[in-house]
């Protein structure tokens, strides 16, 4: 394990550098259960909630040097890099392996030569680990939209090598506002075990929270200074969303038919303004995609950082340093921590206890 131990801004004296590893926020669990590794790790999503289930992790992979700074301040570890380059020797054995994978599209080659079908894109390099140290459990992650790449057959690959590899697989879209944060976030999770099948209807719900419930109350908040628009008629979607106006921002007008310019204002999901009293969709990695605006107490504002690492689940003492657009890179590609933590107990009770 690449256990690199350095101090840690504003937590342990350099003199005790040998106990800096405790002092980060998320330190090892001392007894651990069991064993995991942590693959496109970013921020460490599935990290926080595997550890606080009493997991211990044992390797991780992650390329971007911002997302290992992160990593390495909240953990103490400092991730490896490209996993495409890694030597698959130095990744130990281990009990569960966490991806939440960048999603690549690809197209199955019909060879039927298992996951070597898939070879070039980064699912292979899991597989290829799966392969290696046959964990006990795979724990995967990735955008709804998988379910239609390629006419659905990306998934239907998946699915299919991680059987040849010898798992009973079970995959399930889950919504992170089913699990007690204020977000409209769909992701699909894909489980597999060499002998039992994970039994997703054992998952706890919450009741849908709202957005105002997980706002600061006194920040440096930005407020919209453009024209806005409110609309007098709107409704709580089904999804929890409450479309409550847009932004009046220049529009395209080259090829928009004329007489429905506002509509593509309108529908533009952008320049869409939701309000606290609902969810937030799903936060992305761009700052400039514009979807951070909220309507809350009167007023048009941006969701501060600290309010996207809030509705993202992750508790207050991480360690949030680094430029805005890097910090909503990195937290618009993470993972719902709250809903990773209750999948990642089921998995604990389901698949990892002794019977
Ligand atoms: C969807 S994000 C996963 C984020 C993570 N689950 C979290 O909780 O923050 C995918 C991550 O894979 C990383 N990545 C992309 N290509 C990679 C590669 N070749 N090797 C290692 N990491 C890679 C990206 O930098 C990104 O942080």
């Amino acid at each position: 394990m690449l256990r690199e131990i350095r101090p840690i801004e504003g937590g342990c004296p350099q003199q005790f550098s040998l106990l800096t590893e405790f002092c980060v926020p998320f330190p090892a669990p001392i007894k651990p259960d069991f064993s995991f590794i942590d693959l496109f790790a970013g921020i460490g999503g599935f990290r926080i909630p595997l550890q606080a289930i009493n997991g211990q992790c044992v390797f991780t992979c992650e390329i971007n040097p911002h997302a290992q700074q992160a990593y390495q301040l909240n953990f103490g570890d400092k991730p490896q890099g490209d996993i495409t380059t890694l030597d698959l020797n130095v990744v130990p054995e281990h009990d569960v392996l966490t991806a939440g994978f960048p999603c690549q599209p690809f197209s199955i080659s019909g060879k039927m030569k298992g996951f070597e079908d898939t070879r070039g894109t980064l699912i292979y390099n899991v597989f290829q680990i799966i392969d290696l140290r046959k964990p006990k459990v795979v724990f995967l992650e990735n955008v709804k939209h998988l379910l239609h790449h390629d006419n659905g057959n990306t998934l239907k690959t998946i699915i299919r090598d991680l059987e040849h590899l010898g798992y009973v697989v079970s995959a399930k879209v889950l919504n992170a506002s089913d699990f007690g944060v204020p977000q409209n976030r769909e992701r699909i999770i894909i489980i597999g075990h060499p002998s039992k099948k994970f039994d997703f209807s054992q998952l706890q719900t919450k009741p849908k929270p709202t957005l105002k419930a997980f706002l600061e109350q006194d920040a440096p908040f930005e407020f919209l200074n453009e024209p806005y628009t409110l609309l007098t008629d709107y409704k709580v979607q089904d999804s929890g969303l409450i479309f409550i106006g847009y932004r009046n921002k220049s529009i395209r007008k080259a090829g928009v038919r004329p007489g429905t310019e506002n509509l593509s204002r309108v529908h533009k999901q952008p320049n869409r303004i939701y309000s606290t009293e609902g969810l937030h969709p799903a936060l992305p990695s761009q700052e400039t995609s514009g979807r951070f605006w909220i309507y809350h107490q009167g007023a048009v504002r941006k969701l501060t950082i600290k309010e996207c690492y809030k509705i993202m689940g992750f508790p207050d003492e991480f360690k949030i340093r680094g430029n805005s657009t890097e910090l909503y890179r990195q937290v618009g590609n993470s993972v719902c921590v709250p809903m990773i933590q209750e999948i990642a107990k089921a998995i604990k009770t389901q698949l990892l206890s002794n019977d």
